[in-house]
Parts: C-alpha cells; sequence; structure tokens
C-alpha cells in the first residue's frame, strides 16, 4: 500500500535548485491523489513557462517512481498566483538564511550513496572508480568516505595527505586523482583530534564532514561510501541530505531476492530512492581476454528486475582492481580501455544520464543567490 506520507518522503527528495530547497518545503506541491499503484501528483510552479519545469516534472517522476508499489507517476503543473509566488519567495529567502548549518553541500550537487545489502562486495572499489569515470568526462567529483571507522577511500586513492581547516575551521577536502576527498583516514592523527574522533558517535561524524567540510561551490556529484550494514549513517545521510539517492552494489552469486528485500527495506525507511544496481565481480577475464563467470550470473540483474530500476554497469573480476586498490591508481582513470576500465566508463556514462547535473543558472537561480548575498 503507497500512503501519502510515502509520497511527500519521497516528494522532499526533489529539490528546486534555483531555491535551494524541496518542493515540499516550498509549498509547490498542491495535492497527491493515489488510486493503487497510480499516483497523481500537482506542482505549481513559480511561472508557467518555469525554466525548470523538464527538470522538476521529470525529477518527481522518478522519485515518486521509485517508491515500492508505484506503478505510473503524472505529474500535474500548474502556475502559481502572485501571491503564493511571493510566499515561495519569502521561504526561499529563510532558507538561504538558514542553510549554513544544514549542510555544506551545495544545492545543485547530486549525491550517489553506494550501498549494498551485505559487506565486501566492492563498494569502495566501486566509489572510487566510478568517481574517476565521472570526473574522466569533466565533471566536478567529490568523494565522502562515510565508512568512519572501516575506511579504505584513502589508501584506494593514493593519498596520505591531511585535511586542512580554513580561517573559519572549516574542513578543505583533499585533492586526490583530480577528485575532492574527506576520510577520517586523512585526519591528523594527533591525540588531541584522535579523541574526539573516537568520542564522536557515527552519524555525529557523517554530520561534521556534511556541515564541517567546505566542498567546492561548483561540485556536480558527491559519491558516498556507505559503510557494510542498514543501520544510523543510511538514516542520518537521508537526514542531512534528503537528495541522496542510492546505488546498489551487488555480486552475481548473492541471492537477489534477499538482498532486494533488505535493500527495499533501507531505501524506505531512510526515504532514499533507488536509481540502478551495479553487479561487481561478474565475470572473470584472463589475459588473454577470455572471460569467465566464476560467481554465476545474472545475480545483478534479477536484483535489478526485483527492485525495477536499471542495472547500470557489470563489473569485470580483474586483478588490476585489486592491485590498483592497493597502490592508489584506480584502473577507471589510470588504464581506461582495460576491460573493467571500460565497464567503469559505461557505468559512469549510465549514472550521469539517468541523474543529469543539475542546472541552475536561470532566472530564478540568479534571483535566489542575490536574496542570499543580501
Ligand atoms: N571487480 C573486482 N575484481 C577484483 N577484485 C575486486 C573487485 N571489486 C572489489 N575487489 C576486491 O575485493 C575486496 C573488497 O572490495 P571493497 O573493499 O571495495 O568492498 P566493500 O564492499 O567496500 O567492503 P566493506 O563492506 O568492507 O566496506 C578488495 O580487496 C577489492 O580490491
Ligand atoms: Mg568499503
Amino acid at each position: 500500500m503507497v500512503t501519502t506520507e510515502d509520497v511527500y518522503g519521497a516528494l522532499r527528495a526533489v529539490m528546486d535548485p534555483e531555491l535551494g530547497s524541496d518542493v515540499v518545503d516550498l509549498g509547490m506541491v498542491t495535492h497527491v491523489d493515489i488510486d493503487g499503484g497510480d499516483v497523481e501528483v500537482g506542482i505549481a510552479l513559480t511561472i508557467a513557462e518555469c525554466p525548470m519545469r523538464g527538470q522538476i516534472d521529470a525529477e518527481t517522476n522518478r522519485k515518486v517512481g521509485a517508491i515500492p508499489g508505484v506503478e505510473r507517476v503524472k505529474v500535474v503543473t500548474t502556475a502559481m498566483t502572485k501571491r503564493q509566488r511571493s510566499e515561495l519567495m519569502e521561504t526561499a529567502r529563510l532558507r538561504a538564511r538558514e542553510r549554513a548549518q544544514p549542510t555544506r553541500v551545495p544545492t545543485q550537487t547530486r549525491v550517489l550513496a553506494i550501498a549494498s545489502g551485505k559487506g565486501g562486495v566492492g563498494k569502495s572499489t566501486t566509489t572510487v572508480n566510478v568517481a574517476a569515470a565521472i570526473a574522466d568526462l569533466g565533471f566536478r567529483v567529490g568523494v565522502l568516505d562515510a565508512d568512519i571507522w572501516g575506511f579504505s577511500i584513502p589508501r584506494m586513492l593514493g593519498t596520505t595527505d591531511r585535511i586542512e581547516a580554513d580561517e573559519a575551521a572549516l574542513m578543505i577536502p583533499v585533492e586526490a586523482q583530480g577528485l575532492q576527498v574527506v576520510s577520517t583516514g586523512l585526519i591528523t592523527e594527533d591525540e588531541g583530534t584522535a579523541l574526539m574522533w573516537r568520542g564522536l558517535m557515527l552519524s555525529k561524524a557523517l554530520e561534521q564532514f556534511l556541515t564541517q567540510v567546505k566542498w567546492a561551490d561548483d561540485l556536480d556529484y558527491l559519491l558516498i561510501d556507505m559503510p557494510p550494514g542498514t543501520g544510523d549513517i543510511q538514516m542520518a545521510l537521508s537526514r542531512l541530505l534528503p537528495q541522496a539517492e542510492m546505488v546498489v552494489v551487488t555480486t552475481p552469486q548473492q541471492t537477489a531476492q534477499r538482498v532486494a528485500v533488505r535493500v527495499a527495506d533501507m531505501a524506505r525507511r531512510s526515504h532514499m530512492p533507488i536509481i540502478g544496481v551495479v553487479e561487481n565481480m561478474s565475470t572473470f577475464v584472463c589475459d588473454h581476454g577470455e572471460e569467465y563467470a566464476l560467481f554465476g550470473s545474472g545475480g545483478g540483474q534479477q536484483l535489478a528486475d526485483e527492485l525495477a530500476v536499471p542495472l547500470v554497469g557489470s563489473i569485470p573480476l580483474d586483478t588490476a582492481l585489486v592491485s590498483g586498490g592497493d597502490d592508489g591508481v584506480p584502473p577507471a582513470h589510470h588504464s581506461p580501455d582495460s576491460p573493467s576500465g571500460l565497464e567503469y566508463r559505461r557505468t559512469a556514462a549510465e549514472l550521469v544520464k539517468l541523474v543529469p547535473p543539475l542546472e541552475d543558472e536561470t532566472c530564478v537561480g540568479r534571483m535566489a543567490k542575490l536574496l542570499e548575498s543580501l
């Protein structure tokens, strides 16, 4: 049964990047009608020819459509009255003032949480390689290691640099392999900070990373390497970054049904839409180019079918990924024409197609920025 609450939860993930908040908060949702698997959502736009119309329409479709049980989504757009519009600008102004607190992740940044139903399936490997491949397409990409104690991102990206603070005591991400990187592994380990971090709850540590890090203003994508499990961090993430969407990593031999139940449950509890599945360790490619399905095949597609999302990539078993992970040279960036490199490039392109970069350079956006600077 799809509930109104489910739909509003999903709509909270639809951002108006120009106004820097979600469509529910901005009072743009006029109605939600549910009839079994059919959902109709009314959205009032600031102006009928709003340049964001297509984007908001597509986002609403995608995010409401990702709710388990929803079969069809109809978005009905109308234009706001003058009065509604001035109320909306008032809310936008208020949010602009408050925004410094909630998170420092720019509102136009696409946030992809790389998660799985089980540990050790290759989340971290997928995160760094997909991030590198998206960056190679010309986007500004950040990687946040949300595996607070089990961090592996610094090693995989080959960096031992330390995160520095600027004069406002904000953390400046480390630059590695063309990516902005933040991880507990990059925090100075003097006694004071180590103690401070040890004292922080896991979800608090994540909160620090989202509120105290000065990410690049032009960050297009932020990939978050999730820790194994389905606990606190997932919930904290969706609370702090309602625009986050989930990419699920699985291996061919995992029982799709069992993983699907866990992952769907996690997505539902955190209102995080699932956008696609990446199958990892799909086939083994030997040096002669022959492929062997060591772990069976089809698990990724089955999981994607169970979750009703696309399979966005099938990464082969590749020893270059193991050595690359240990030596800090992601094959997606350093050997883009290797079997895994090619597949990471395809995966990156699929993800960018599914979640295109958000535009925020239109009239209302400039107006909102102007308000912010007052
Ligand atoms: N496609 C692949 N081919 C070969 N080795 C791989 C592949 N993907 C991951 N690995 C190796 O498998 C191991 C586990 O991968 P990784 O650390 O990325 O998993 P994880 O899901 O992040 O684990 P955890 O749940 O512990 O965070 C690593 O040693 C990594 O190098
Ligand atoms: Mg990991």
